[in-house]
């Protein structure tokens, strides 16, 4: 095999007969490209498919034919070609858990803290081409010059955690903060700061920057809580319910004192008297991706290896006994460090996105690098970013076209960058 067959999820898949796709797949479909799905209202076959996508949620037109026709060769070599032509005018940057196909075409390859540094220290290309999802889209053109534009190359590559906070039902739950804690309003530190993880809509961002809030990453969520907690008595985290409780219990909060909040329900679900014993107010949100992660998969992979090195590392995004079951857990970024810094040879069971796994284990072949998760699961909308696309939305380019551009309205733009700018602010710590 070569490398390529070897890491490539895609040839993964296509290498299993079509009667094993349904054991080792969590879904079927996932052999199809992603245009097979453009006019379906969902999230595609992936982690997410059984997640409810909002009504709102941006759609991605038909692809030319002509992109879908082509091989996997013939659209290395437009890009390829598209790439020289724009030059120094264009930088592509891409998430880790991107296919291998868009990677290998990437200028630079981060986490999202990292790709939103990136974003902003790129002034001299006019386009940022992001191959990653919505969310990431949104900060790279808030970050970026005016003069810049960002482009997604499927516009349909959302996030379903970040779906799972709106405007409307953060500012409803602000507003109830606000009276339980109306006793509270001129104390020496505000009754409540509101976080933001990265992965949220750019509304959800400015609102935390016009209320005193902040955004953070997995890399630099302890930092951001220490942040808050300077400033504040609690914290109101969203959307993900898990990475908050994590980097909670790490500080040494008590899970009695981190209410869930459910949108639908008065107070969240709570009493007054909870909320006002809280230190931080998780909103009910998940990653369909981190949340497959199991005990049991780690005591599996415990019991497989137990004469030998073996290293269990998961994103925090993983539900708290996942991660306290863990060895390790930190950002993408930090997995990949861990295992370039090892030194002996190691086994690696890692709690994080296929995609990533499958490159880290091949691009290290003196470790034993797996998946916790035994079926092959990508994340339904990073998926959506596939070479078609991105062969497209560059020809346009060099046809002088800006297609897929995603422009953050005028009145978010500026709150959401207060919050962001003290995001990059908080260095992560390792
Ligand atoms: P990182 O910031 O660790 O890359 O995580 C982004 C993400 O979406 C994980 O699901
Ligand atoms: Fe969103 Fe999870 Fe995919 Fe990350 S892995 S982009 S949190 S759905």
């Amino acid at each position: 095999m070569t490398a390529e067959t070897k890491t490539s999820v895609k040839n993964l898949i296509n290498l299993l007969a079509p009667t094993q796709r349904d054991t080792q797949t969590c879904n079927s479909q996932l052999q199809k490209d992603p245009w097979a799905f453009d006019a379906t209202l969902g999230y595609g076959p992936g982690a997410s498919d059984t997640d409810t996508i909002p009504l709102s949620a941006p759609r991605q037109g038909p692809l030319p034919q002509l992109y879908r026709e082509l091989s996997d060769e013939q659209l290395h070599e437009r890009i390829q070609q598209a790439k020289a032509t724009l030059g120094e005018d264009l930088v592509i940057l891409g998430h880790f858990y991107q296919r291998d196909e868009i990677v290998k075409h990437a200028d630079f390859i981060g986490d999202s803290f990292q790709l939103a540094n990136a974003a902003l220290t790129r002034e001299s290309a006019k386009h940022i081409v992001f191959c990653g999802v919505h969310f990431m889209a949104e900060t790279a053109d808030i970050l970026s010059t005016d003069d810049q534009s960002v482009i997604l190359p499927n516009l349909a590559a959302g996030c379903s955690m970040a779906d799972m906070a709106d405007l409307p039902s953060v500012e409803a739950c602000w507003e109830q903060l606000m009276e339980v804690y109306a006793d509270e309003q001129d104390g020496e530190k505000a009754p409540v700061i509101p976080v933001t993880y990265m992965n949220s809509s750019a509304a959800l961002k400015a609102f935390c920057g016009r209320n005193g809030g902040i955004v953070c990453t997995s890399s630099n969520a302890a930092t951001v809580l220490e942040w808050a907690f300077e400033r504040g008595q609690r914290v109101l985290f969203f959307p993900d319910q898990h990475l908050g409780r994590n980097i909670a219990k790490a500080m040494g909060i008590s899970e009695e004192q981190m209410p869930l909040w459910w949108s639908k329900k008065p107070l969240g679900g709570n009493s007054e008297a909870e909320l006002k014993d809280a230190k931080v107010i998780l909103w009910n949100g998940f990653c369909s991706v981190h949340k497959r992660f199991t005990t049991a998969q780690i005591a599996q992979a415990r019991e497989d290896y137990k004469d030998q090195n073996l290293r269990v590392i998961v994103h925090p995004e993983c539900p708290a006994p996942v991660v306290e079951a863990a060895d390790e857990s930190g950002s993408t970024d930090y997995i990949r460090r861990a295992i370039e810094d090892a030194t002996e040879p190691t086994v690696f069971a890692i709690g994080t996105e296929i995609n990533m796994v499958n490159r880290l284990a091949a691009e290290t072949p003196q470790h034993t690098i797996f998946c916790l998760d035994p079926v092959i699961c990508p994340c339904s909308t990073m998926y959506r970013i596939h070479p078609g696309y991105l062969a497209w939305v560059l020809d346009e380019l060099v046809e002088g076209r800006v297609v897929n551009q995603i422009q953050v309205p005028a009145e978010d733009q500026e709150h959401a960058k207060i919050a962001l700018e003290r995001m990059l602010a908080a260095k992560p710590r390792n």
